[in-house]
């Protein structure tokens, strides 16, 4: 028989994940014996940041009395709940539902699954999460892209969004805190992005998983809570606020009117049913994190402060660096005066061993370079970090 080729589907041909791609070549670095400092990761638990006991706990008690079926669709009734109060502080209370999945990842790939036909766009703000620009290939939605401005403290361009919207524009995805510029979006510019989605009937996608994780003392304005009537999906979940990316929980909520929204909830709500459900033993630890001891976010965000400042002093006072000072999640995204920011990223991690992710990993300005770091890293890690890179930015320069 003639051996044939098993060929993978053509939608898959432009998913790229710049944040997992770097690690194939941290891995062939570190088989070289070579001490690898990984500024790479948005996962907190590798570095020195631990789940809350009462979150881990709740999960422990649910394995062992045996809730370990399958859960509803939706999510337990419980974590509904307690998503629903911990959404009511946000100030959002036009909920016309709320459930529970595997990760923010997959609320965001099921509600943008069920909005969108091929050929229909959303727009993307760029530079942004990875993610939605892989669904969108997998939906095969034509990319539309709205830049963030960096001479604008990384706002939302909405210069840029008002001549982006086009008549098969369906929704505005906005990342606040943003990964990766670790920018908060101002009020003045949620209104105008409600203002936009309100006359071009937008659904706005607020992904919020860092709303927690603010510096400074400041508090996040949930987009959702500033207008009643505005169609509007706000996520978060256990990842990111409470330390547990692992267990594999978010949440949608989904708010505005219901003589709009009604036909597309019911949509989400197969896709829902149609893959079964999220974990269920984890869900019970959405009721003790949302309703539990808080104390750990004030641990957090001082320690995030801290490796904040140690970036601006040392990372952004390298000459042919420039960086915006982020106000919450744990991300840095300095722009870098080289031809090529994935060639610059490579070289650094062979010559150092550090690993930081391109910005044409997260979409950019054409023309502009940056790379993403973490700020997880404990104090000395970055002020390592920091030191290589600048002694090896000087000899790259000079080559
Ligand atoms: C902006 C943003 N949205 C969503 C996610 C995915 O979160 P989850 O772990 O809940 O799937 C991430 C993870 O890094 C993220 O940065």
């Amino acid at each position: 028989m003639t051996e044939r080729k098993i060929l993978p589907a053509n939608k898959t041909k432009n998913v790229t994940y710049a944040i997992r791609d770097i690690v194939v070549l941290a891995e062939q670095v570190a088989k070289s014996g070579k001490e690898l400092l990984y500024l790479n990761i948005g996962d907190p638990n590798v570095y020195d940041f631990i789940t809350p006991k009462h979150v881990v706990d709740s999960t422990y008690k649910a394995m062992a009395e045996n809730r370990n079926g399958y859960a509803p669709s939706s999510g337990i009734k419980a974590a509904v709940k307690a998503i629903e109060t911990d959404a009511a502080q946000k100030g959002i209370d036009n909920i016309l539902d709320i459930f529970v999945t595997t990760g923010a990842s997959e609320a965001i790939e099921i509600c943008l699954t069920a909005l969108l036909n091929p050929g229909e766009n959303f727009l993307m703000p760029t530079p942004g999460y990875p993610l939605y620009t892989a669904v969108q290939s997998k939906l095969d939605l034509v990319p539309n892209p709205y830049y963030m401005d960096e001479s604008k403290g990384w706002q939302p361009d909405i210069e840029d969004i008002k001549s982006k919207i086009n008549d098969k524009t369906r929704a505005i995805v906005l990342i606040n805190p943003n990964n990766p510029t670790g920018a908060v979006c101002k009020k003045e510019i949620l209104e105008q992005i409600i203002d936009l989605a309100l006359e071009h009937n937008l659904v706005i996608f607020a992904d919020e998983i860092y709303d927690k994780l603010m510096f400074d003392g400041k508090k996040l304005v949930s987009i959702a809570s500033l207008n009643k009537d505005v169609s509007c999906i706000t996520f978060s979940g256990l990842s990111k606020n409470y330390l547990a990316p692992g267990f594999r929980i978010g949440w949608g909520i989904v708010s505005g009117r219901q003589s709009v929204m009604g036909e597309y909830v019911e949509a989400i709500n197969k896709l829902l049913r149609a893959r079964v459900s999220a974990n269920h033993p984890e869900q019970y630890s959405i009721v003790s994190a949302l309703n539990g001891d808080q104390s750990h976010l004030a641990e957090v965000n001082l320690r995030l402060e801290r490796r904040r400042d140690i970036t601006m002093n040392l990372l952004a006072t390298i000459p042919g660096i420039s960086l915006v000072q982020p106000e919450g999640a744990f991300y840095a995204f300095p722009s870098i005066d080289v031809d090529d920011d994935a060639n610059f990223c490579r070289e650094l991690l062979k010559e150092t061993g550090v690993v930081v992710v391109p910005g044409s990993g997260f979409g950019q300005k054409p023309g502009s370079q940056h790379f993403r770091i973490v700020i997880l890293p404990p104090e000395e890690i970055l002020e390592k970090a920091f030191r290589y890179i600048g002694e090896f930015y000087q000899k790259y320069k000079n080559r």
